[in-house]
């Protein structure tokens, strides 16, 4: 590519899909932080005559740092028009892609791993893996698509008695019953195409001539608002620098770029010095290693790794130290793009490397002309013979990819003398606004000898002098006080291990319960099977029914030509709208204005509430939902304006221009208990009431009362919201392209506003890249004020959220508080139940209130609670609105009974697993909506996981290990599963279908459901299949449109394949029935006619004045075991095993684990929201994978009105994550009992890293100062 008119302040990601029309490179985030956008950069370096290829987050290179260099992006490696790679084949048919937003990214991080390493161990594909993100598979799929690119399967190599995993025999789970066979492959890998090195694109002959022969010189690159000038020599370099003082030196861009793009910070001129050798220097000398700032992260982790194989470890202690971090130091794409000069220079308060190049002695050299640069840094090597000790400590709130929340470097120097301290060094990062040295407290201890009382001291010095306030960004801050000892601790028992292995008379040895302290919880161990039943004998072998058929659109994902909304090619004149949200919770606004936003370049308009006059809201339920803020506005992040401009840097620009005065009001309400303090509620109160709840109470053998806090969850659907919307200049027709689970609702709310029939509005859907219930309601009000502007000039308008904004924007799953009284007998049967739900559901009602109906009506799970009261109140509060969310209340309403549980198995000294038992609803039964159910399968269930876990035996190598390690302990938890699946109303389980056949046979069918990554279409095709007798490859469907299908409902709640499925089998019945007679006169003719529609609906509702009804279709049961080990000093847990047996999908499940452990979300005391990105909020990355995943699927239901016996999924798998909760739950109270603790353990959720440390209270928990309440203005406030 030859670009004349580079402009400094691009980045190769808009420049690829805007300029370069190269969609396949997706936005996930634009910070880094997700992976969507990787691409491999391949630069020759005409000194070596060596190519080195490298992955890249696209979002942050700036295309001026490209000059030169080969960038491959998805499109580049295979393509179906020609022949695709095998990554790409691999992650399609291994079931690697659901929704497939994140899959390009995920094909070229693992293609650019294989091009520098084609023989990969599974450790380096999921370490190359670690920074992108997935929120739809759970990764066991992708990882099971890498394992095949491995010598060695990479399973269960490690497995003590030698037999792998993947052997039936040992996995232990047996075969279903009536015969049929069960198969842990969904994929056959013979049929792969071969990986072969020497078929790959070849680095560009014309830019390594290029490197060669043009002379080196500085070059230039300008636009109106900027300079980037990149120097050859270190001279030139400081010479810029001399002249630009205030100038950046760029290299990895990863420090500056994500400051310019989300603080506003602008550079005029950039200095881009990567292309001087002498920044890249390597020299080995005797006392050390001299690195060039200007090298990678990823090459001075390869650099360290490869000394410390040449030297003694006891020499090479710092780079030890160095590797360890720079091993979970973000994702392969940022360590390449990163340099060491940027990483250190730009003192990141939670920087992992700087503590420790600051305790191990490490020097930078720097040169200068009147402002410095950096240049080199000495990394020297230890002097073990002398006893010097270096460790490295860190803990953030997911073990890779993610800042820490407290880190440490470490290093003491003993000499000569017995264990006398002669140097001490401590730093710390995250604790302070760089990295932090407790000097003096070091100082204070030289002399002293290595023992308890010395630890004791130096952990008061050093909370002393790393005083951190309350109100200290980042919060958490009781936690990194304890962190900040508790690391201190692990480095005092690491070199007391080692002097005592040493002398063993001089040292007091090491209790060996202390000794697992110092292991490693994480391991890269990655075993999974997935046991599911094959069709029997009898099925026709072209019937695709039941078999794991591969997503239709995988390849396509996979090779980045499946098409999202925002890769749709610009429309003529389109115009780009951006909003401007409200920064305050509660205000009245005094004044908007607009005029310097509106004389910026490009702007066409801003649209405000005054335009959109009478058609400013919409009402869906029972309140009208306004769009743009009037005179108020009641939550930070609300919609008050719109501007729209030619592109979206110029909306942008402008819409940082509009001016808006506010006046605080009363009352700001945040949480629920502020909300129940000022009686803030939606209507109505909603209750569920079974048997005699208060004569129950009078009989039982104990009460308790308890509550449990559950935060809420972002969707974190990797495509934002995005629509375009093309007025078609005719009879005032409109089309809408959206990403959308609910185009119907899209339809009504665009029509309403520009007061046009349905007819006239348009709603197409091609596909979604993730929705999980964030598209459905929150996406019209988008579209609605999209479609106005639209409407307004005539033409066509995109509107694309970015990540910061869509988080803010557009609320999440509901928190909970839930509060219940359980009546129970000594034997552990709760007798009486009386519950109350309260969510905060936000500033507007959305679906809030059938939230919690849904949580009401299933919140009894598993279980049956003979007398029970239930209530639901659906919180106002100063939030952005809360919506639906996977699992729709369940995941909370069943937390909440599960905790109950617990509660109630400590009080009676029961398992909980044994009260869960006895509690449990016994084949024939009522709900307490008086609905039937028959539970065998649920009892089923329960019965096979207790089995296939081994759970007596695990329990006793649970106990028995934590008898023997006091730091960590496991944990184990096994919770049942009733999902009750439907909508909940007769008019939600209806559904729609057309079928066309054309004369050449060839099949076109459309439905009303949505492809958002459930694989709804590839299932419906499946249908047609069946149904017709004809082969998948003759049916084809292009996607959803209301203008094919109408009067579709949302697609949601795990039934869209059900709904939709019936639909498209009636109506290819219908079409068969009509057809019969032609077909039988001619069964070789072809096909003939058309036909259309048919709809086909559960029959379901509930009374709720009665409280009754038939609201579920059916139930699916399942249970799930999860073991877990945690760090009792620094919160951290791995999950070691997982096993469901159960009508679940692992996404879901993965994504119930985010939600109980590490998804935080932090709101300010002014309601705002911190956490808008994945750098802070924290979904699952690929490895928080159980180290080990069995998945045994049940056979089908015997549910005869569903389609050929199916089950709904999506939803039910994300409450059985809660297993995880439990587990950990379990080790807790093990550490607790231990420590004497042996009260009732009320945890919340989400169980992070935070809540497992403080509540595994010992003597560093006691040791830190303490806040009084009020006593500060903490960073955030628990939701
Ligand atoms: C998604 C993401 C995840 C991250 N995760 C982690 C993590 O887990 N742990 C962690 O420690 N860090 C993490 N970081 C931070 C990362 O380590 C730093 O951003 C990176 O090391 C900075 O290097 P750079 O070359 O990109 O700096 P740039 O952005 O190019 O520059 C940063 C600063 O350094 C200066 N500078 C650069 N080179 C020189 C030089 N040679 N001489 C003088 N000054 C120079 C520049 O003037 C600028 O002020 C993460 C960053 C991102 C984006
Ligand atoms: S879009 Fe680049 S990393 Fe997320
Ligand atoms: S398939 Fe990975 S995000 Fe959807």
């Amino acid at each position: 590519v030859i670009e004349k008119n580079v402009d400094p302040e691009t980045m190769l990601l808009p420049y690829l899909r805007k300029k370069l029309r190269l969609t396949g490179t997706k936005y996930g985030c634009g910070g880094g932080g997700c992976g969507a956008c990787t691409v491999m950069i391949s630069r020759y370096n005409p000194i070596t005559n060596r190519i080195r290829h490298h992955p890249a987050n696209a979002c942050l290179i700036p295309i001026c740092s490209l000059y030169g260099t080969a960038v491959t992006t998805v499109e580049g490696i295979g393509s179906t028009h020609t022949r695709i790679h095998p990554v790409q084949e691999r992650i399609a048919k291994c079931h690697g892609t659901q929704c497939g937003f994140c899959t390009p990214g995920m094909v070229m991080s693992i293609y650019t791993l294989l091009r520098n390493h084609p023989e990969p161990t599974l450790d380096q594909l999921t370490d190359a893996l670690g920074g992108n993100l997935c929120r739809c598979t759970g990764y066991r799929p992708i990882i099971d698509a890498c394992k095949t690119f491995c010598e060695t399967s990479g399973c269960c190599q490690s497995k003590e008695n030698g037999v792998c995993c993947l052997d039936q025999g040992i996995n232990g789970l047996p075969e279903f019953e009536e015969g049929s066979k069960t198969s842990p492959k969904l994929f056959a890998e013979e049929e792969f195409l071969p990986l072969d090195p020497t078929q790959e694109l070849i680095f560009p002959p014309e830019l390594m001539i290029m490197a060669e022969k043009q002379p080196q010189r500085t070059r230039v690159f300008g636009s109106e608002r900027m300079m980037w000038f990149s120097p050859v020599t270190l001279k030139e370099l400081l010479e810029f620098k001399f002249k630009y003082p205030q100038a950046p030196v760029i290299m990895g861009n990863t420090s500056v770029g994500p400051q310019v793009k989300f603080k506003g910070v602008f550079h005029p001129v950039i200095i881009s010095p990567d292309r001087i050798e002498e920044l890249s220097v390597v020299n080995h000398t005797h006392n050390g290693l001299t690195l060039g700032a200007g090298l990678s992260l990823a090459q001075v982790k390869d650099i360290l790794a490869d000394v410390v194989q040449k030297l003694p470890e006891e020499k090479t202690q710092t780079y030890h130290a160095l590797l360890k971090h720079l091993g979970t130091l973000a994702g392969s794409q940022i360590r390449n793009m990163a340099s060491l000069g940027g990483h250190i220079i730009s003192r990141h308060p939670d920087s992992d490397l700087n503590p420790i190049l600051a305790v191990g002695n490490c020097t930078l050299n720097l040169l200068s002309k009147g402002k410095w640069c950096s240049v080199f840094l000495h990394v020297p090597l230890n002097c073990f013979f002398q006893l010097e000790f270096v460790s490295a400590f860190r803990q953030a709130q997911r073990q890779e990819n993610a800042l820490a929340i407290v880190n440490s470097g470490m290093r003491v120097f003993f000499g000569e003398g017995h264990g006398i301290i002669r140097e001490l060094s401590i730093s710390y990062g995250g604790v302070g606004p760089a990295t932090i040295c407790a000097k003096n407290s070091c100082q204070k201890l030289i002399g002293r000898h290595w023992n308890e009382e010395m630890l004791d001291t130096a952990c008061r010095l050093v909370l002393e002098e790393v005083s951190l306030s309350g109100s200290a960004p980042g919060g958490k801050v009781e936690f990194k006080r304890t962190l900040i000892i508790s690391f201190l601790f692990k480095f005092y028992l690491e070199v007391s291990q080692i002097l005592k292995k040493m002398d063993p008379v001089h040292y007091p040895s090491l209790a060996d319960k202390y000794e697992s302290a110092l292991e490693d919880l994480h391991s890269k161990h990655h075993c999974s099977t997935l046991k599911y039943q094959h069709m029997g004998p009898k099925q026709h072998p072209e019937d695709p029914i039941g078999h794991p058929i591969m997503h239709l659109s995988g390849v396509k994902h996979a090779t980045g030509e499946a098409i999202y909304c925002d890769d749709m090619p610009p429309v003529d004149q389109e115009l780009f709208l951006t909003f401007v949200t409200s920064s305050r919770a509660h205000a009245k606004i005094m004044s908007i204005d607009l005029s310097e936003a509106l004389s910026m370049p490009g702007v066409v308009d801003v649209i405000t509430a005054e335009h959109l006059s009478d058609v400013n809201s919409f009402c869906f339920f029972t309140e009208a939902e306004e769009f743009l803020a009037t005179d108020k506005v009641f939550c930070v992040g609300q919609l008050v304006c719109a501007v729209l401009a030619d592109s979206e840097v110029q909306a942008k620009r402008a819409a940082k221009q509009v001016k808006i005065v506010y006046q605080d009001l009363e009352p700001l309400i945040l949480t629920i208990e502020e909300a129940i303090q000022h009686n803030s509620f939606f209507e109505p109160e909603r209750k569920l009431e079974y048997g005699n709840v208060d004569e129950a109470f009078k009989v039982v053998d104990q009460i308790l009362e308890g509550e449990i806090h559950m935060g809420g969850q972002e969707h974190f659907y990797m495509e934002t919201q995005s629509m375009l919307v093309v007025p078609k200049g005719e009879d005032q027709e409109m089309d809408v392209y959206v990403s959308t689970q609910f185009p119907k609702y899209i339809q009504d709310i665009v029509a309403s506003t520009l007061k046009l029939p349905a007819n006239k509005v348009m709603c197409h859907v091609k596909r979604v890249g993730g929705a999980f219930g964030g598209k459905a309601f929150k996406t019209g009000v988008f579209a609605a004020v999209t479609a106005f502007a639209a409407n307004k000039h005539g033409r066509a308008v995109r509107c694309v959220l970015e990540r910061g904004e869509d988080m803010l924007i557009t609320g999440g799953r509901h928190p909970y508080l839930g509060k219940y009284k359980a009546g129970f007998m000594n034997d552990g049967r709760i007798l009486a139940l009386d519950m109350e739900h309260y969510s905060n559901a936000g500033n507007s009602l959305d679906e809030s209130l059938l939230v919690i109906e849904m949580g009401l009506l299933k919140m009894d799970n598993a279980y049956k609670f003979p007398n029970l009261r239930c209530r639901g109140w659906a919180c106002r509060t100063n939030l952005p609105s809360n919506t639906a969310f996977r699992g729709f209340g369940f995941p909370q309403a069943g937390l909440i009974t599960e905790s109950c549980i617990m509660e109630v198995a400590a009080k009676c000294g029961l398992s909980p697993e044994k009260v869960r038992m006895i509690n449990m609803y016994k084949e024939i039964d009522q709900t307490p909506y008086k609905q039937e159910i028959n539970a065998k399968n649920l009892i089923q269930c329960w019965r096979e996981c207790m089995a296939v876990s081994s759970y007596s035996l695990r329990k006793a190598a649970v106990e028995k290990f934590n008898a023997e390690n006091y730091w960590k302990k496991k944990g184990l938890a096994m919770v049942p599963l009733k999902y009750p699946v439907g909508l909940g109303s007769r008019a939600a389980g209806q559904a729609a279908a057309l079928v066309h056949i054309y004369l050449d046979g060839s099949v076109l069918v459309t439905h009303g459901g949505i492809e958002m990554g459930q694989g709804v279409h590839t299932k419906m095709i499946q249908v047609v299949s069946r149904e017709l007798g004809m082969p998948i490859s003759n049916v084809h469907l292009r996607g959803t449109s209301t203008e094919t299908v109408p009067n579709a409902n949302v697609s949601g709640g795990s039934v869209v394949a059900d709904l939709n499925g019936l639909a498209v089998k009636d109506a290819c019945q219908t079409l068969l029935k009509r057809l019969k007679p032609i077909i039988s006169k001619n069964p070789k003719g072809t096909w003939k006619d058309w036909n259309s529609v048919s709809s086909r609906g559960y029959e379901s509702d509930i009374n709720w004045e009665k409280g009754e009804g038939h609201p579920f279709e059916y139930f699916v049961y399942g249970a799930a075991c999860s073991e877990v080990e945690i760090d009792c000093l620094t919160g951290d847990h791995k999950v070691i095993e997982m096993l469901l047996t159960v009508d679940c999908i692992e996404g879901a499940f993965i994504q119930g684990m985010g939600l109980y452990t590490i998804e935080e979300l932090n709101y300010s005391p002014q309601g705002v929201l911190h956490t808008r990105g994945p750098d802070q909020y924290k979904i699952p990355a690929i490895c928080d994978t159980p180290t080990e995943f069995h998945i045994s699927l049940l056979p089908p239901s015997e549910n005869s009105n569903t389609l050929y016996s199916s089950k709904g999924l999506g939803e039910s798998g994300v409450f059985l994550g809660c297993s995880v909760f439990f587990a950990i739950h379990d080790a807790v109270s093990a550490a607790r009992r231990e420590r004497g603790l042996h009260g009732p353990l009320s945890l919340n959720s989400p169980l992070t890293p935070e809540k497992i440390r403080m509540a595994c209270e010992d003597k560093f928990t006691k040791m830190i100062p303490r806040d009084e309440p009020g006593s500060c203005v903490p960073w955030n406030v628990p939701i």
